[in-house]
């Protein structure tokens, strides 16, 4: 027998046996964005992600782990192309992505048609976690309502009153807007002026002199990467960071405090992790990571370290086998995700169920404030699962 043949037939009896998820690579499609306002948090999200992969040996659940990658420049019009690449083209095991909640549904979309594994490692888009909540579709990270609900609860217990909110006009800006408004409603507050400008845009200037002619007791906004470093240098330009005090969801300071510089000291936000949270698993994370990229985490790495341990979990109680998806889901259902942000699980919908802190900018640090929300869950609207 010719040598090819008996190498075809010994691949065919391997890919025949029990083993043979321990030995075939598992291929992880990154769908983040490289370019672009949100460029930053893209790499963020992968450093995270390859450090837990890099601290397993290189290996989920016994199988060597290979990645392939697609710019998706945060831009929903290419984003169903995009993931097509990933899942027909590169035929990926799981999709990991992505940043901006407009290209994470149609992401979404192609994994519930395709029976692709996704898990969100930061877009809040509501939906994923919503009506397009499914088996195999799981989020590492938040849901916009998360922070800005609890923003909303910290605004109404100060005592302000009348709020303005400014933000970006596409689901994650609303979404947020609207879960903060929701909470600082029902605290007694009232959203008198909603601004908003398209995405990715940074022309804030008519909408400051706006809020300035609008008085209002405080500014709540969603901003993030680079539309957030300008949106805080703008405010403070314009004076009003003496005069009308800002909050936002926590996007507004992370991983942009070196470019806002002094600009940023002082404002207060929420979100599930802190630069200061202290724990034996927080340092230990952040002195790995500092070493292995000579750069301090955010809460974006955070959230890709996390999405590579909830796969590892998954794939640790189907032996590797991605195709049962119905107890890969089960684990991580179960499962207590022990996250440098700290330990949370995920609710019937695949959200985190987890702490929103309050946290305050020092320096170069958003710093612990308090537990602003504790476990808070997201309502899942519209979730049948
Ligand atoms: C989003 O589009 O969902 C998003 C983008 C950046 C930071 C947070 C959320």
């Amino acid at each position: 027998m010719k040598k090819t043949h008996i190498a075809a037939i010994a691949a065919a009896l391997v890919a025949s046996t029990p083993m043979a998820f321990a030995q075939a690579k598992v291929k992880v499609g990154f769908m983040l964005p490289a370019t672009g306002t949100f460029a930053a948090l893209g790499t963020a999200i992968e450093n995270g992600f390859r450090l837990y992969v890099t601290e397993q040996g290189g290996k989920l659940a016994g199988r060597e782990v290979e990645f392939v990658r697609v710019d998706d420049e945060s831009d929903p019009a290419k984003a169903t192309d995009n993931v097509n690449k990933l899942v027909k083209r590169d035929n990926v095991d799981v999709l990991i992505g992505t940043v901006h909640s407009g290209v994470a549904m149609a992401m979404a979309r192609v994994a519930k048609e395709s029976g692709t594994i996704l898990i969100v490692p930061n877009a809040g888009a509501d939906a994923v976690t919503g009506p397009m909540c499914a088996v195999n579709i799981f989020r590492s990270s938040f849901s916009n309502w998360q922070p800005g609900y609890a923003m909303g609860e910290v605004v109404a217990k100060k005592g302000h009153k009348k709020v303005v909110t400014i933000t970006w006009k596409y689901a994650a800006g609303d979404e947020s807007v609207k879960g903060f408004k929701e909470a600082f409603e029902k605290g007694g507050g009232q959203v008198v002026k909603e601004l908003s400008l398209p995405f990715p845009g940074v022309e804030f200037q008519a909408l400051l002199t706006e809020i300035a002619a609008t008085k209002p007791d405080a500014v709540y906004t969603f901003f993030a990467g680079g539309g957030a470093v300008k949106f805080v240098k703008d405010y403070a330009a314009a004076g009003l960071k003496k005069t009308i005090p800002l909050y936002g969801a926590g996007f507004l300071t992370d991983g942009t405090l070196e470019a806002q510089g002094a600009d940023a000291d002082g404002l207060l936000t929420t979100l599930h992790y802190a630069d200061s949270l202290g724990s034996a698993r927080d340092n230990a994370f952040r002195l790995a990571y500092a070493k292995s990229y000579k750069l301090q985490p955010d809460v974006y790495a955070v959230q890709g370290y996390d999405a590579a341990q909830m796969l590892s979990i998954g794939m640790n109680a189907v032996k590797g086998d991605l195709k049962k998806k119905a107890e890969f889901a089960a684990a991580l259902q179960k499962a207590k995700i022990d996250s440098p942000r700290g330990a949370f699980s995920l609710g019937k919908n695949h959200n985190p169920v987890q702490d929103i802190y309050l946290r305050q900018v020092v320096g170069k640090e958003n710093k612990l404030v308090s537990v602003a929300s504790k476990s808070l869950t997201d309502p899942g609207r519209g979730c049948k699962l």
